[in-house]
């Protein structure tokens, strides 16, 4: 007779899109390793590597209990021997000598501080680390090149790097919601990302926004940007136009996991609440008497201010596309491209944000709901608090 813990193994599907995988799981202490040399892999520029790390976490976040040994690995999928030699060696040592490393190196630990500047992607990050820069202010200091994004993204570096609360999301979502319907009655707000996954903390928040009346949501974003700009909320923004033609977009490039709504990049500017800004308020007197604001006026400190940048993606979609622009900017990253997978190698279907392209009957399937999309794909419902992917 099999153990127990076997028939859980069994039955886990390959697919992340087919599994449910919630927000706290049994194996940080194996995951976080693996996506430590995921991560690494991205910054080396080695995409498979790095997936193949990220699917095999996934396989052990979805586990209804903490793995003891190789044998409750048994029978699971997407398991690849590097990932099977690194599980081994932190049931039997604690830790593994390849992650720790790898955590400890200076090229992962400077590719994470630059790539963690808004704005700057794993290719600058290269550029800069192979010059010889180490840090934000590195940037500073020997005058780089920055464009808008990656100033706004230095000078508010701190605030940013903290992570954002569900509280802070909250109020955030009351300016939006806000700016929205001062500028566009009925039109409809969803919280998206992370947060509408479950999660307490994130590194933005995200939302999507749309009108029951296809049409009224064409131009919305300037007219948001600019009442959020009058109100003195917004600290940075750059909005990009809708590019979506079905005719063009469509069959072709659905797949392409970058989408084409019209959307916005901001930093907005959060005030805190009473409680939080009292102390502050003191430390900022005493920043005035030490004279730590001769450090340089291009950076924010965020301990002396009674406010913090937050991280804030807008989208605006069409009504029609409102179900999969939902489902596409839920997440996790790992969910939505397993989805793709599922859509493209199961199916002979494109899954994008905007549509889903059946290549065999030749047309577009429609759908109003995430659930429709799911039943279009043969796919059993994962609510948003399941695809932690
Ligand atoms: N997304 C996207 N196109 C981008 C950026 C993000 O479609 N250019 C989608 C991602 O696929 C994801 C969602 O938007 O489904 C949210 O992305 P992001 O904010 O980066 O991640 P979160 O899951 O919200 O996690 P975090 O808490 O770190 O923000
Ligand atoms: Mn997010
Ligand atoms: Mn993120
Ligand atoms: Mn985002």
């Amino acid at each position: 007779p099999k153990p127990n813990g076997d028939s859980t193994a069994m039955l886990m599907k390959s697919y992340a899109c087919q599994r449910r995988t919630p927000l706290k799981h049994h194996n940080s202490f194996l995951t976080e390793a693996l996506e430590i040399l995921a991560q690494n892999a991205e910054y080396n520029d080695n995409e498979g590597r790095s997936v193949a790390f990220r699917r095999a976490a996934s396989v052990l976040k979805a586990l209804p209990r903490r793995v003891r040994s190789m044998q409750d690995l048994r029978w699971l999928p997407c398991l690849g021997d590097h990932s099977q030699r690194v599980i081994k060696e932190i049931l039997e040592d604690g830790s593994s000598r390849e992650v720790e490393s790898t955590r400890q190196s200076e090229q992962y630990q400077v590719m994470k501080a630059l790539t963690g500047i808004f704005g700057v992607g794993v290719r600058t990050a290269d550029r800069w680390f192979r010059e010889g820069l180490r840090s934000p202010d590195d940037l500073i200091r020997t005058g780089q090149q920055l464009n808008r994004e990656q100033q706004a993204g230095v000078q508010y570096y701190d605030d940013l790097q903290k992570p954002v609360t569900k509280a802070e999301a909250d109020v955030i979502s009351d300016m939006v919601e806000k700016a929205v319907h001062a500028v566009l009655p009925g039109a409809e707000i969803q919280l998206m990302g992370g947060f509408r996954r479950g999660k307490e903390v994130g590194h933005d928040v995200d939302f999507l926004i749309t009108h029951p009346e296809e049409g009224k949501e064409e131009g919305l974003m300037p007219k948001i940007t600019n009442w959020l700009k009058e109100q003195g909320l917004l600290l940075y923004q750059k909005t990009t136009r809708n590019s979506y033609l079905e005719k063009m977009d469509g069959p072709a490039r659905a797949s392409s996991n970058m989408d084409r709504f019209e959307r916005c990049f901001s930093i907005f500017k959060l005030q805190k609440s009473a409680a939080s800004c009292k102390s502050s308020s003191a430390a900022s007197a005493e920043d005035v008497s030490t004279g730590r604001e001769s450090e340089g006026p291009a950076e924010h400190h965020p301990e002396a201010s009674g406010w913090r940048a937050v991280r804030v993606d807008l989208v605006v979609s069409p009504y029609s596309q409102f179900a999969f622009a939902t489902l596409g900017w839920t997440g996790s990253k790992l969910f939505e491209r397993e989805l793709r997978r599922w859509a493209g190698q199961e199916k002979h279907m494109s899954l994008s944000s905007h549509a889903l392209y059946d290549s065999k009957q030749n047309l577009y399937l429609r759908a109003k709901t995430e659930e429709e999309i799911f039943a279009h794909l043969g796919l059993e419902f994962i609510p948003p608090s399941e695809r932690n992917a």
